[in-house]
């Protein structure tokens, strides 16, 4: 199968075997020599010399986490909206209590970081902003620096969801002023579901020694005291931290600059390629247009579940549909993680092949 969804991407063979290992001790001298292996080089990857915890859940967890670790009830916070992953951001903090401004932009579009800014000026009593890095449910990413900026110029905290963006889209931690950073293991990491990052600059820290939301499982107090001991809190998803171990490495020795450079061009080959066939993008101007995942407008007359299942039981080949909103209204193919040219070749091969089946032409050209 050509898995082109945006997570869980496909994982390499050598990380698949990791995951046959026997069992460990999650308290023993093993697991503490990879757990501090795979945090060492998490910090590298995400660029950052802050803490950086894991955590045994999706990314939802992590969300989850950034949010009760950081703000009390009654906490007035931004939440800076694109799409399907901005909108849950907002959704997890109105659970906790917090008193939620939601600054929706148009699902096409990126947040535009003057607007966040004038928010920020109007209203002091805002303690943090959350924002998407990579809106997988749309293809649009955000210009981050210049968010993380207009934030930190009023001196708030940066709550960033780069769920599907670090390690495959540039993200500077330190250098951007990002306080919380969140991923997962099913996303640019080449690895199996179960795991999730969060990263803790020392600002967050201060909130977190004042924020009162109920947290248990994600207290990152927690995190922290059983790092100092080579474990976590809770039993960890033992399998995972293999494979994870094994993909890091990979990752590490490709380099992370050459892994940026590989998204950067893959993305731009697969909107060229899907362009090509006279389809539209969703992306309202392309240099907002995400490297990892692309969302493309479905052609007037198009059968979206045809084309789908045709793609899956015909060529092997998975897309994704849109997500909430968007679910009748686009389709979205995935070039994250472990993913080549070829494979992207084979993805477009099999779209121009069943478009026409499926109620759109092809421009005479390119047939
Ligand atoms: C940007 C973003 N945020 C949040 C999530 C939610 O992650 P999970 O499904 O692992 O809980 C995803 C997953 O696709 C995502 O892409």
């Amino acid at each position: 199968m050509n898995l082109r969804i945006p997570g869980p991407t496909p994982v390499p063979p050598e990380v698949l075997q990791a995951m046959a290992k026997q069992m460990i001790n999650h308290r023993g001298p093993e697991f503490a020599e990879i757990i501090g292996d795979i945090t060492a080089r998490l910090k590298r990857l995400f660029q950052t010399e802050n803490d950086l915890y894991i955590l045994t859940s999706s990314g939802t967890g992590a969300m989850e986490a950034a949010v009760v670790n950081f703000f009390s009830p009654g906490d007035r916070v931004l939440v800076a909206s694109i799409g399907a992953f901005g909108d849950r951001f907002a959704a997890i903090a109105k659970a906790f209590g917090a008193e939620v401004e939601k600054l929706d932009f148009p699902w096409d579009s990126a947040v535009d970081p003057d607007i966040v800014e004038a928010r920020l000026k109007a209203d002091p009593s805002i303690k943090g902003v959350m924002v998407t890095h990579n809106e997988t449910s749309t293809g649009v990413t955000n210009d981050l620096p210049a968010i993380a900026a207009a934030i930190r110029k009023h001196d708030r905290l940066v709550v960033v969801d780069a769920i599907s963006s670090v390690g495959a889209i540039d993200l500077r931690t330190d250098e951007w002023g990002c306080d919380v950073v969140v991923t997962c293991s099913q996303k640019s990491w080449m690895a199996p579901p179960g795991l999730a990052m969060i990263s803790v600059s020392p600002r967050a820290w201060e909130a977190h020694a004042n924020a009162k939301m109920p947290r248990y499982y994600w207290d990152i107090s927690a995190a922290k005291r059983y790092l100092d001991i080579g474990q976590t809190p809770w039993t960890p998803a033992v399998s995972v931290f293999y494979a994870l171990q094994v993909s890091l490495a990979h990752i590490e020795e490709q380099g992370l600059a050459n892994i940026l450079r590989h998204h950067e061009e893959l993305g731009r080959y697969t909107r060229e390629g899907l362009k090509a066939m006279g389809l539209e993008l969703f992306v309202k101007d392309e240099r907002c247009a995400s490297n990892v995942v692309t969302a493309v407008k479905n052609p007037e007359g198009m059968d979206l579940k045809a084309f789908l299942r045709k793609l899956r039981v015909e060529h092997g080949v998975v897309l994704a549909a849109g997500q909430a909103k968007l679910s009748s209204s686009i389709f979205r193919i995935a070039h994250l993680g472990y993913v080549s040219k070829e494979d992207i070749d084979d993805a477009l091969s099999a779209i121009r092949i069943v478009l026409p089946q499926v109620g759109f032409s092809l421009p005479k050209a390119r047939v």
